[in-house]
């Protein structure tokens, strides 16, 4: 089944607009973008703040705040019209089918579940698993997030925990999933360096082991270069290019693109 499922892409977004409506005016903050994800690839969107990144992946899982909202775009979730869906269908799907890793992990953790209890319950909504058993994998999965004392950790709530703690719970909690598709928005911008890179090994392994296709949103051109494998330029609401990570790093055409690898290599 996976052989088959394999050249398909697990994302699709064709000409996607959203607009923040603020009254007196109209933000076009994601201004007619396309992108694909393939299973077993990590696609990154890489470009300055307020370009847009953020906005783009929260409507592709339609979860934008008012006043945001998609103006025009086709979204399919493994072929599936993810817009046609009603919005219980549509939260279902995003349950079985999409992790999640956002900037801020207080947003996607359940405030009212101890950590364990959620883990739990991820890994048995994905497997045949007993209760038990499932408790020894998300220890493991906290092990390793590099989180201490898992055992104590797993009976505690959100918010007795630190932002980066709870950063690191939010990715085992994708890892738990196994989902066809992870959409990751800047997932280790707020860890220290150790840390970030054994959470980059854990999303590559689930590239490599799981065959998920990764949306993988930063600024950071280091990471990039090290796991991605396709990019998206992303300017003011535009892609401005695209292509192979190699490619785009050693032929880089539009002069935006120029600008941002010349910034890295002077630091
Ligand atoms: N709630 C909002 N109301 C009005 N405008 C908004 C709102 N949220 C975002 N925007 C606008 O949308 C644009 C894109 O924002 P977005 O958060 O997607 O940027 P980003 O590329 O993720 O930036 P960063 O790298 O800082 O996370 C911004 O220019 C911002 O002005
Ligand atoms: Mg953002």
């Amino acid at each position: 089944m996976n052989q088959i499922k394999n050249n398909a892409p697990v994302l699709m977004v064709n000409n996607l607009k959203v607009d923040f409506d603020c009254g007196s005016h109209i933000v076009h903050a994601v201004n007619g973008v396309s992108l694909t994800v393939m299973p077993g690839k990590i696609t990154a969107i890489v470009g300055e703040s307020g370009s847009g990144k953020s906005a783009t992946a929260l409507a592709i899982m339609n979860l934008l705040d008012p006043p945001g909202k998609i103006a025009e775009g086709e979204i399919f979730l493994s072929g599936q019209d993810f817009m046609k869906l009603s919005r219980r269908a549509q939260r279902e799907t995003l349950g079985k089918q999409v992790g999640v890793i956002f900037q801020d992990p207080f947003e996607s953790l359940n405030p009212r579940m101890k950590i364990g209890d959620m883990l739990i319950e991820t890994l048995r909504i994905n497997q045949k698993l007993s209760k038990k058993e499932a408790g020894l994998i998300g220890l493991d999965l906290l092990s390793k997030m590099k989180l201490r004392d898992v055992r104590n950790l797993m009976h505690q709530y959100p918010h007795q925990l630190s932002g980066g703690m709870c950063q690191r719970v939010m990715i085992a909690m994708a890892m738990a999933q196994r989902p066809p598709l992870l959409i990751a928005d800047e997932p280790t911008t707020a860890l220290d360096v150790m840390v970030q890179a054994r959470i980059l090994e854990e999303i590559v392994s689930l590239r490599d082991n799981c065959s998920t296709g990764i949306l993988f949103i930063t600024h950071d051109l280091g990471v990039v270069a090290e796991i991605a494998d396709d990019m998206y330029i992303m300017k003011e609401g535009k892609f401005v290019e695209y292509g192979e990570v190699s490619h785009v790093f050693d032929n880089p055409s539009h002069p935006y693109t120029k600008e941002l690898l010349q910034s890295v290599l002077c630091v």
